[in-house]
């Protein structure tokens, strides 16, 4: 299958090449350019298959004309190495918790499925490392070492900003060792990303070295992400529950709720979303008025979703074929503040002892808001609140549990590269790591 891109400029590209390349060349984002609707048999047996046998049913919809059967089931069963189970939070509200993967948090599926989808590939073409670069404040840095970690042929550098990310986040990506590189640079977020921008835009680097990037607008990254929405739906169906179902995401980036619509493209009956946003709210505005004005992000308590011009806000509208009518028919949405982001989780877990972290609790209000009484809600809860341990605390008034595969990263020796945030010093050193 072909996947073109969104800004129709760049000629179609190949799984492969879609993969390797991550953005189009003309910086549109890469579709697929068929979505299946699979079969009302499926659909009616959903509830009787596990988790693996109905991400791989999904995973051949989409890459079963490009990579051999054996092939997509074993990346399929590999990443998916843990469960995303269904926990009741209220009568007709559910959590889906995708946070028992090795870094906590729902980009483990991606980063995993696309590490192995890669390395794949590397050992196929039998040449050079890729060497995959990536800029983190703090989350995607480790779902993307961790999801890497000893796959031969990929060499992956972390840069993340000094003094920027908490400790745990920090552990988790520069205690790894073997293919993991870490960079501490002495600047901002921005600054990161700055230079793994420009090593993209550099000639001299891309004659030397195979660079790619492991960001969510990876189309191996991103359409994985569909897997769960299935595995939620197969959960309510074994309860009886599976009528009318809402499904509420926590959005900044809009990658899952993007494989969301994909997984309703293919026929999964979801009957509408919520985009659950922090203060960050330009989708929120489109969908109320059509007009749709990126800006500055600002800073919250939900901070993977500060956000001010959403990437995969590009893959909607394609698939929508810019409707404004037919997204705003599919996709609601909501906006909180911090303090009404700490209200819910605090309400939650006094009335019903469930601990949010701050991007759920926003998943979960817009459906308290939001449901209506013939509905069943479905949150994702992105992250395990220990990730966020700090601000959990503060607004609980209680110590959060650690999770021991959480507590081990912290045991590991920190071990990362100072970095100026010179474009200069970075070329250097990528040259010199052939050496
Ligand atoms: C914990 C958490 N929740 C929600 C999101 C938002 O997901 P998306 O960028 O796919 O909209 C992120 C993204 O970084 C995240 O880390």
């Amino acid at each position: 299958m072909k996947y073109y891109s969104t800004n129709r400029q760049a000629e179609p590209a190949s799984l492969e090449a879609a993969v390797i390349k991550g953005l189009a060349p003309d910086r549109g984002l890469y579709m697929p350019e068929r979505i299946s609707v699979l079969p009302a048999d499926f659909y009616e047996n959903i509830g009787t298959l596990s988790f693996h046998q109905i991400a791989n049913r999904v995973a051949t919809a989409f890459f079963g004309e490009d990579l051999p059967a054996e092939v997509v089931r074993e990346i399929v069963n590999d990443t998916l190495s843990f469960d995303v189970p269904l926990v009741p939070v209220s009568e007709r509200i559910y959590s889906l918790e995708l946070f028992h993967g090795p870094t906590l948090a729902f980009k483990d599926v991606g980063a995993r499925f696309m590490a192995r989808l890669l390395g794949y590939f590397v050992q196929r073409r039998g040449d050079r490392d890729v060497n995959v670069l990536v800029a983190t404040s703090g989350d995607t840095g480790s779902a993307v070492a961790n999801g890497f970690l000893g796959v031969a042929g990929i060499r992956v550098f972390v840069l993340y900003p000094k003094g920027k990310v908490s400790e745990i986040q920090e552990k988790q990506f520069t205690t790894l060792g073997q293919n993991i590189t870490a960079l501490e640079v002495d600047g901002t977020f921005d600054d990161c990303q700055a230079l793994v921008k420009a090593a993209f835009s550099d000639k001299e680097l891309n004659e030397k070295l195979l660079l790619t990037s492991a960001n969510s607008i990876n189309v191996a990254r991103f359409l994985p992400q569909a897997f769960y929405y299935f595995q939620a739906y197969a959960q309510l169906k074994r309860l009886g529950r599976a009528e009318n179902v809402v499904v509420s995401v926590p959005s900044g980036n809009f990658g899952n709720l993007t494989a969301g619509l994909f997984a309703k493209r293919m026929g999964l009956p979801v009957s509408r979303f919520v985009a659950a946003n922090n203060r960050n709210d330009v989708v929120y505005e489109y969908l109320q008025t059509g007009a749709y004005r990126p800006r500055p992000s600002v800073a919250t308590i939900a901070n993977a979703m500060d956000v001010g011009d959403p990437s995969n806000f590009a893959r909607i509208l394609d698939l929508y074929h810019h409707s404004h009518a037919a997204i705003a028919a599919d996709i609601s949405g909501a906006t909180y503040t911090d303090e009404q982001i700490a209200q819910t989780m605090r309400a939650v877990y006094e009335q019903r002892g469930y601990l949010l972290d701050p991007h759920g609790a926003c998943g979960y209000r817009a459906l308290e808001e939001n449901l209506r009484p013939d509905e069943t809600g479905i949150f994702l809860e992105t992250a395990h609140p220990a990730k966020f341990v700090g601000t959990v605390e503060a607004i609980v008034g209680e110590q959060v549990t650690i999770p021991e595969r959480l507590r081990r990263f912290m045991q590991g020796e920190r071990r990362s590269i100072p970095m100026s945030s010179r474009f200069a010093d970075w070329k250097r050193y990528l040259l010199s790591i052939d050496k």
